[in-house]
């Protein structure tokens, strides 16, 4: 595995029980990060299993080639944000597979590297993208956006009640040449927010608020549900893992609603008290895990 790379995968034995991948079956990693899931995947397996793994961070797919070199050919590597599953794989001619496995948001070395411009505990430019290679990054949506609608944006997705005030200070600071990097983005939610007080750092909804609206993670997870019936073959089983409220609420209903699956998971399945010690970023994940229900033939 590549030396930067060092990603612990969250709820790796209750994500694979879940998912029981068979020999010979077919699985797509959704997010394939440091290859960890994908890893573990493929040993429970066992022989002729295939994973097609996605990532829209080329990094991170150069890490997981390194990390499942040992699979050889069973494993296809794909450059893509996982809204455009079905017509990738259907571009390699794969029409239903029987697994698919979504471990949402960022990965370790995304958040650890200050080129990425994810985290204030690192300064780095006021980027955010999984894929630099394209669209928006944080400081072009907030130069973009009118102040109402970045507060829409704070408050919406960072649940963040002070979100018309950070948003003022924010625009105030690019106004005045001010904002270029992500200590820059902290200092500016501290002056809306009196700054640190607690243990939680004000600036962590408004970096996560900027960060799903940077990556369309919310747009990418409906479209993600929503290929799931048609992608799954009988019996096939989709597991997802998210991180908050916002990600899990749209998961929980679609596994609820869809007519074509059943929940298998009536609650989240949250990590083991072992895990939470030696994994904090363990502590909000939950799972959850869903069957494709047998199609009815036509007569
Ligand atoms: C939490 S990490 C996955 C870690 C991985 N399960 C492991 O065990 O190493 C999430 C990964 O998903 C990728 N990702 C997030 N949203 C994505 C999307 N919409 N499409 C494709 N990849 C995405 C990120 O770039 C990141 O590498």
């Amino acid at each position: 595995m590549t030396a930067a790379f060092h990603h612990r995968s969250v709820l790796l034995d209750e994500l694979l029980d879940a998912l029981a991948p068979k020999p010979g079956g077919v699985y797509v990693d959704a997010t394939v990060g440091g290859g960890g899931h994908s890893v573990g995947l493929l040993e429970r397996a066992g022989e002729g299993t295939r994973l097609f793994a996605f990532d829209r961070d080329q990094s991170a797919l150069a890490a997981a080639r390194e990390r499942l070199a040992v699979f050889g050919d069973r494993v296809t590597f794909i450059h893509s944000s996982f809204d455009k599953l079905a017509e990738e794989l259907a571009a390699r001619g794969v029409e239903t597979v029987d697994g698919v496995l979504a471990d949402l948001g960022v990965s370790s070395p995304q958040l650890d590297r200050p080129e990425r411009g994810f985290s204030f505990g690192h300064d780095g430019p006021l980027d955010m993208r999984m894929d630099p290679s394209q669209g928006e990054t944080a400081l072009e949506l907030i130069a973009r956006l009118e102040q109402d609608e970045l507060a829409d944006v704070i408050f919406e997705l960072g649940e963040e009640r002070r979100s018309r005030r950070i948003a003022r200070t924010i625009h105030e600071a690019y106004d005045a040449g001010e904002l270029s990097t992500t200590a820059e983005l902290r200092a500016a939610v501290h002056r809306a927010t009196g700054g640190k007080r607690g243990r939680r750092d004000p600036a962590t909804r408004t970096f996560q608020a900027l960060r799903m609206a940077v990556n369309g993670e919310l747009t990418q997870l409906d479209a993600l549900l929503e290929a799931l019936p048609g992608l799954l073959a009988d019996a096939g089983v989709a597991v997802i893992i998210s991180f908050h409220s916002l990600e899990d609420r749209p998961v929980k209903w679609f596994f609820r609603r869809c007519p074509e699956l059943t929940p298998l998971t009536k609650r989240p399945v949250v990590a083991s008290r072992e895990e939470q010690v030696d994994n904090p970023r363990s502590r909000s994940a939950k799972l959850r895990a869903a069957r494709r229900e047998p199609r009815v033939e036509a007569a």
